[in-house]
Order: C-alpha cells, then sequence, then structure tokens
C-alpha cells in the first residue's frame, strides 16, 4: 500500500502544534502533510521533520489528493466541511464533539476499542479528553472485574479551551502579580489563582456542564457498555496543559487496591505513579509533554463497606493522549 496523504485542519492550534509534533516523533509513514487553518494564519510556515511547510487556508477543495485529515479546528469547523472530506475520499479523525455521539461514527480509544475504526465510513471520532484520561486506566480493570458506576471529579487545565486560554492564564497571572487590571476574553471568569465550573453551557435538564455529559455518554459507547453509571463534576483549575481527575470506582466483585495497583502495572498507555513514603502521586506537572496517563492514590473507598469500589487520581496531558495522541494513533490504526 502507498504511503498516505496526511492533512491537519487547524494546525496552528494548541491540539494542531502537537498533531505535528506527534506525526514527527512517531514517525508516521506519510507521503506528505498539509497544513490548514484559518486565512488568518495562511502563508505562514510551520516545520515538519526539519522542512517549512507553508500553512494553507482551509477551504472545500483542501482535501484533493489527502487520505487521512486530522481535524482540530472546532465542532462547527468539522461539521462545515465533513462533506468535502469524505467525498474527496479522506477519512476524517476530528477532535472534535461534533459526531462523536452519531450512531455511525466510531468513537475510539485504541487501547480499548481499535476494532471500531474498521466501522467508520468516512469519519472517526476522538473522545473528549476528560473521557479518555478517566477510562484509559479503568478499561483493563473494567475486563477483570466489570465496572458498575465511576464518580469523576476533574481539574482541569486551560489547554482544552485552546492555545487563546493559555495565554490567558498566563497574561491574567501576570496581571494579578503585578496588580494590574485584566478582563478575561475567552474564559467566562478570572482564571489566575482561581478555579471555576466547567465553561461548557449547562444542559437545565440535569444541571450538568456540556463536558460532564460527555463523560456519562462518550464513555458508554466506548465501553460498549450502556449499563455502566457515571457522574462527574467538570472544574477548571490554572494549569496549562495537563488534566487531574479524581475518580470513584465501583465493580461487580470485591477488588483490592493491591489488585487494581498489579492490573495498572501493565495498562497500555499507563504509568503507575503512587508512591506514599514520599507522598508523590500523579501532577499535571509530571504529565505535561508525556503520552502515558499517570495513576496513582489506589486506594479502598472507605464508603463502600463491601469491597468493590476503590478510588483513584489520573493525570494526562490533555493535548497529546486527550487530543493530538489518540488522534495520531487512530490514524497509525487506519
Ligand atoms: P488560526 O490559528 O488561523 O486561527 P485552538 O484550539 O488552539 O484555539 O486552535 C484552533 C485552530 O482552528 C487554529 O489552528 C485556528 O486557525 C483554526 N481555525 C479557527 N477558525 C477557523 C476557520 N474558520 N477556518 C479554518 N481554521 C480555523
Amino acid at each position: 500500500m502507498s504511503l498516505p496523504s496526511v492533512a491537519i485542519a487547524g494546525a496552528t492550534g494548541a491540539v494542531g502544534v502537537e498533531l505535528i509534533r506527534c506525526l514527527e516523533e512517531r514517525d508516521f509513514p506519510l507521503k506528505s502533510l498539509k497544513l490548514l487553518a484559518s486565512a488568518r494564519s495562511a502563508g505562514k510556515t510551520m516545520t515538519f521533520r526539519g522542512e517549512e511547510i507553508t500553512v494553507e487556508e482551509l477551504t472545500e477543495d483542501s482535501f484533493r489528493g489527502v487520505d487521512i485529515a486530522l481535524f482540530s479546528a472546532g465542532g462547527s469547523i468539522s461539521k462545515k466541511y465533513a462533506r468535502a472530506v469524505v467525498d474527496a475520499g479522506a477519512v476524517m479523525v476530528d477532535n472534535s464533539s461534533a459526531f462523536r455521539m452519531d450512531d455511525n461514527v466510531p468513537l475510539v480509544i485504541p487501547e480499548i476499542n481499535p476494532e471500531a475504526v474498521k466501522q467508520h465510513r468516512g469519519i472517526i471520532a476522538n473522545p473528549n479528553c476528560s473521557t479518555i484520561i478517566a477510562i484509559t486506566p479503568l478499561w483493563p480493570i473494567h475486563q477483570k472485574n466489570r465496572i458498575t458506576r465511576l464518580i469523576a471529579s476533574t481539574y482541569q487545565a486551560a489547554s482544552g479551551a485552546g492555545a487563546a486560554a493559555m495565554e490567558e492564564l498566563e497574561e491574567g497571572t501576570r496581571a494579578y502579580l503585578e496588580g494590574r487590571e485584566f478582563t478575561p476574553s475567552v474564559l467566562p471568569h478570572p482564571y489566575a489563582f482561581n478555579l471555576f465550573s466547567h465553561n461548557a453551557p449547562i444542559d437545565p435538564a440535569t444541571g450538568y456542564n456540556e463536558e460532564e455529559l460527555k463523560m456519562v455518554k462518550e464513555t458508554k459507547k466506548i465501553f460498549g457498555d450502556a449499563a455502566i453509571r457515571v457522574a462527574a463534576t467538570c472544574v477548571r483549575v490554572p494549569v496549562l496543559r495537563a488534566h487531574c481527575e479524581a475518580l470513584t470506582v465501583e465493580c461487580e466483585r470485591p477488588i483490592t487496591p493491591a489488585e487494581v495497583k498489579e492490573i495498572l502495572s501493565t495498562a497500555p498507555g499507563v504509568r503507575v505513579v503512587d508512591d506514599p513514603a514520599r507522598n508523590y502521586y500523579p501532577m499535571p506537572i509530571d504529565a505535561s509533554g508525556q503520552g502515558d496517563i499517570l495513576a496513582g492514590r489506589i486506594r479502598a473507598d472507605l464508603s463502600d463497606p463491601s469491597g468493590r469500589s476503590f478510588c483513584l487520581f489520573v493525570a494526562g496531558d490533555q493535548l497529546l493522549k486527550g487530543a493530538a495522541l489518540n488522534a495520531v494513533q487512530i490514524a497509525e490504526l487506519l
């Protein structure tokens, strides 16, 4: 088979830059790479494998000759160009939430459901970052002792809201320290030395925000298990690029922390960081730039005397496993 031609839509964004780096670092076999962004970025150059590539404006005609189109320019852009991608005979790997819950679109974490890729009809969705970071470590446990319930509390970085939000966190912090007025324009609340409920819109029917509902729905779809009960509280914290999550997990049968640790020690895409003697556990600073999800604070859930529940704390790079890396792994499966 000849090597694929790849395009990145949203190449200049926070995830786009990491997509380029992942293709480079994983030695992704490709014939050519096309970088696409808005008209604002057209003409700018970016480096890939030591060569300068000129960014082109994303248009309906961008996908002629393209085999795989990695999209990370927001849901409305994905929806706008999906038809053009599919009509050009390319496969879209989409980072946005636009198609995730569509029955005809596989929602894939390669460590969990790689076989789902085969069912694509031109579009494959990359799951929400908080979902990926929570459930990649949980899958090997689910296979050994079915998980019946998950309660997640997230500590989410600025990167999930894009490069402009990361800049806003830096700029807002600088202004705070210098005693200057600063009015946020990307995120709804002051971010420096603060935290706030995730900025996704609230669903009036449930009171949950859309980020939380993504975790609920996507977990069921990816695990292929409609019965798993999930509740989440999603919060933005002033961290640049790695999300943390406190997870409380209930299994069908009793499970010990030692068993959880044993399973996680060989789980693909996971690294156990669990050192009570040093009080050293997963931190965003250690997860940043890493492909693996860090998992630790593995302990029994003292609120469940049946012994079927445990607690876990995870940290994962939102831009890598939470977005770009997972998308490139999907492209590798293709
Ligand atoms: P640009 O840099 O030209 O604005 P982030 O998630 O970090 O905010 O990045 C969003 C990405 O999506 C950027 O690469 C951005 O390009 C791109 N993008 C935003 N709006 C459009 C658009 N209308 N057409 C094409 N690309 C877009």
